[in-house]
């Protein structure tokens, strides 16, 4: 029999938790409430960002109680625990949006290059009736691109995160909470 463990933290990468599982309960239920009185009696489509907002998702969407629909798109602009300065549309493959509700759902605002890139593409190219933004988690002082977000699930400071969907190279995405990344000097 195999004496190995495994664990999600490889080697040197040290977690330091953030947001507990609890808070982030918490807060959805609230957050819920504000999208639930905003929305009420519309029809929304929920555009969800993959991969990081997966979880966000899953377990805001059981939370709503308007009538809503929900598409992906992909897009990526980091690699490791930096941005690269680019969007890269992974996939934009999206039904008719004109003239409907759009509520895009994201796992975390940073810089603003990706959901200003991604606003701009709506507009231009789908016309919806409205565009709102939902984050979960909110870097404001990384920000470099005017971005303000309809609602926020919270505000963090300008420390890498992961957990709750968000990833360091796909690791990490498994965490039931939101932990803060340091990484060793030198990788
Ligand atoms: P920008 O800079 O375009 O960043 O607003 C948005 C995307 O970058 C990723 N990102 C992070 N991912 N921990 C992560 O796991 C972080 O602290 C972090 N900051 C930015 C994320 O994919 C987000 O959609
Ligand atoms: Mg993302």
């Amino acid at each position: 029999m195999s004496t190995s463990t495994t664990s999600t933290t490889p080697p040197q990468a040290v977690l330091t938790p953030y947001i507990t599982t609890s808070q982030i309960n918490a807060r959805l239920d609230t957050l819920a409430d504000e999208l639930n009185a905003d929305y009420a009696g519309q029809s929304v489509v929920l555009v969800s960002v993959l991969k990081g907002s997966f979880m966000f998702l899953a377990d805001l969407i059981r939370r709503l109680t308007f009538d809503c629909t929900v598409e992906f798109v992909r897009l990526a602009s980091y690699e490791g625990t930096s941005s690269t300065g680019s969007v890269k549309p992974v996939d934009l493959s999206l039904p008719v949006l004109k003239d409907k509700h759009v509520l895009i759902i994201e796992d975390i605002v940073d810089t603003g290059l990706t959901l200003n890139m991604f606003l701009e593409y709506l507009k231009s190219v789908h016309q919806p009736a409205s565009i709102k933004i939902a984050v979960f988690l909110d870097k404001k002082a990384a920000r470099q691109h005017a971005i303000t977000p309809h609602f926020v699930g919270f505000d963090i400071q300008d420390q890498f995160v992961v957990g709750y969907g968000l990833d360091a190279d796909g690791r990490y995405r498994n965490l039931p909470e939101v932990c803060i990344l340091e990484q060793p000097s030198g990788s």
